[in-house]
């Protein structure tokens, strides 16, 4: 049939998927799944500060560099991330003992180097990952006890100083409906622009279990990010199930895939639906959530579930 990105392109959303470097570098079925499926494309991990900057001062920006070129050979647009996080932060930063003052500067300057290193070749940029919990509270993280919640604000602004045309963006998980924290971000976004704060988009990663049912309310919460006039996109989707998978569960799974992608499609904002990897070869779910497992499209042969055959036919 039709590849994904031919269904998209006549749907008006991009589709895309996270991208695990080793795998694009060794294995060629899966570089050529990414070039022929997908007209987006994220780092799994190689854009994060980890990856970027592991000793102070030392960049690192071979990896990202290959996908960015990756992409653009592919005519493929790219969705950085991210930029300020809780995880894969490096042992510098988050063992330094360094002072308000100086941690900003840090913060700033990440920033400020990373967006200018892609300048003109990100998409949207996913500034600020995951900074309230599921009760719709600020995250207690190294930047809020050190920087206070002003440095959401601050890291957007430095985002948009360094590459104006980037797409910025705020980006979370257990956000696909509505709730208390999905409502926290629609509180600060509709707080921040009016406050002139540059933030254009909404992520919801889309990262769901079988074994919870599926969110209520998700294409109204999408509505009402529309009704801000604020762009949305599901960031990360996969949804995994306890194992061994079996016909009802894979059932399930390609129900969560297509409902996601289905709100999409009918909110007016939603630009695009990224899939955190596109075969259960190499998920991070077993590595992750014990006991779990086969949460993409394709299997470990690169052989379609009935999630690949439900995302096709809702394209
Ligand atoms: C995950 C990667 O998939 C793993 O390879 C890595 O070990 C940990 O991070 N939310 C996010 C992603 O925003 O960056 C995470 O990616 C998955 C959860």
């Amino acid at each position: 049939g039709p590849t994904l990105r031919a269904l998209a392109a006549r749907a008006d959303v991009r589709i895309g998927t996270a991208v695990n470097m080793d795998a694009l570098a060794s294995d060629t079925p899966y570089r050529e799944h990414v070039a022929r499926e997908f007209n987006t494309v994220t780092a799994e991990n190689v854009m994060k500060w980890e990856a970027t900057e592991p000793q102070r001062g030392a960049h690192d920006w071979a990896a990202a560099d290959q996908l960015v070129d990756f992409a653009r050979a592919n005519r493929q647009l790219v969705r950085g991330h991210t930029l300020v996080w809780h995880n894969q932060n490096p042992s510098w930063v988050t063992e330094g003992d360094f002072s308000s003052a100086e941690l900003r500067q840090i913060l700033k300057k990440h920033i400020q180097d990373e967006v200018r290193h892609f300048k003109g070749r990100i998409w949207h940029w996913d500034v600020a990952n995951e900074i309230f919990t599921d009760d719709g509270q600020w995250r207690n993280t190294i930047w809020l006890e050190k920087l206070g919640p002003g440095y959401v604000a601050d890291a957007l602004r430095w985002a948009h100083q360094a590459d104006p045309k980037a797409r910025l963006y705020l980006n979370d998980y257990n956000v696909e409906g509505i709730n208390a924290k999905s409502t926290a971000y629609y509180n600060l976004i509709k707080q921040l622009r009016s406050e002139g704060v540059p933030v254009h988009g909404f992520g919801i990663q889309g990262h769901l279990g079988v074994q919870y049912g599926f969110p209520g309310q998700v294409l109204e919460n999408l509505q009402r990010f529309d009704a801000l006039g604020v762009e949305t996109a599901f960031t990360e989707v996969d949804v995994r199930m306890p194992m061994p998978a079996d016909a009802t569960k894979l059932q399930a799974q390609a129900f969560a895939y297509s409902a996601l992608l289905q709100a999409c499609l009918l909110a007016r904002k939603c630009v695009s639906y990224t899939v955190w990897g596109f075969t259960d070869k190499y998920s991070w779910v077993p590595d992750w959530f014990e006991g779990e497992g086969a949460a993409n499209l394709l299997d470990e042969n690169y052989g379609p579930k009935p999630a690949h055959a439900a995302v096709s036919s809702t394209l």
